[in-house]
């Protein structure tokens, strides 16, 4: 069994950006730069946030940090996104998600200029992703397909069972296994799924995104499956300084062991989402130029 290290491939990716980053620089006299907004207070946001942050900083790259209240009011919201996508300054703009009830979600993902729409979540990147034109690609589908190269998991031909349907992984996710070049064959399932352990016993690939902690068992996978957990979920662990440990929605010790390659939580998905986000902040910034 092989475990599929983000943690590994992120460092590698990242090393990567800082020599890239550094001939940009050079080039252009700038340094690709990433606005990140955060409303609210969620603690798991504001490690997310924090972590990107730290990144862009860590590969070279500029960054303008915005956190607003919880209470903020979405025309607020759209007038920052509206002074950001004017901004000469930034190449990327990323609002983390979720925001607070009174915001409409769709309706700010979409306000971002599609050129500085880093997370690829606006209806314009979404769109290219499912047509293969070239777009920015959200990052943590981008993230997997990268570890599943990297690892030379080979995807044509095979039953690739994606268990999650949303806009930031299952759909784009699915599209981007389907294309030409990939080949897969793909199933979506959700939580309305019927038969959802025998679509599984007959998947070669298995992607978890549902944020059930340990929903994937022994008894769903086949032998020689490969599993890939995007899953990533706080559960109250007393033995932790935190008061919490963070899991996947894979039954990872029971599961594992069958499984011919198998991302851990954390270190698997998690770091290549955020390497992805770094490398399409410096698509931006290269494109404005071309
Ligand atoms: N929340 C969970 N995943 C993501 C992501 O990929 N991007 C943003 N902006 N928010 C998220």
């Amino acid at each position: 069994m092989k475990i599929l290290s983000g943690k590994e491939l992120s460092a590698l990716v990242k090393e990567e950006l800082k020599t890239k980053v550094a001939e940009y620089k050079e080039e252009f006299d700038r340094a690709p730069c990433l606005a990140v907004i955060l409303v609210g207070e969620d603690p798991a946001s504001l490690t997310y946030v924090t972590n990107k942050r730290k990144s862009c900083a860590e590969v070279g790259m500029a960054h303008k940090d915005y956190t607003l209240p919880t209470d903020t009011g979405e025309e607020e919201l759209l007038d920052l996104i509206d002074d950001l996508n004017n901004d000469e300054e930034v190449d990327g703009i990323l609002v983390q998600l979720p925001l607070p009830e009174q915001i409409d979600e769709r309706k700010v993902t979409c306000a971002i200029s599609p050129a500085k729409d880093v997370d690829g979540l606006s209806n314009e990147n979404l769109g290219r992703c499912l047509s293969g034109d070239r777009g920015l690609v959200p990052c943590t589908p981008k993230g997997v397909l990268r570890l599943l190269d990297h690892y030379k998991i080979k995807t044509a031909g095979k039953k690739v069972a994606i268990v999650g349907r949303s806009n930031i992984v299952g759909k784009p996710l699915a599209a981007l296994l389907m294309r030409k070049g990939r080949d897969a064959t793909v199933t979506v399932c959700h939580s309305k799924t019927r038969g959802l352990r025998k679509i599984l016993l007959d998947s070669d690939i298995i992607i978890m995104d549902t944020g059930v902690p340990g929903l994937l068992k022994r008894n769903m996978v086949s032998e020689g499956c490969v599993v890939i957990d995007v899953g990533i979920s706080r559960v109250p662990d007393a033995s932790k300084k935190s008061g919490y440990r963070i899991v996947g929605d894979v039954d990872y010790d029971a599961v594992a062991p069958k499984c011919s390659a198998i991302t851990p939580v954390p270190g698997g998905v998690g770091p290549m989402t955020i390497a992805m986000l770094l490398e399409n902040t410096l698509q931006s910034a290269v494109d404005r130029y071309v």
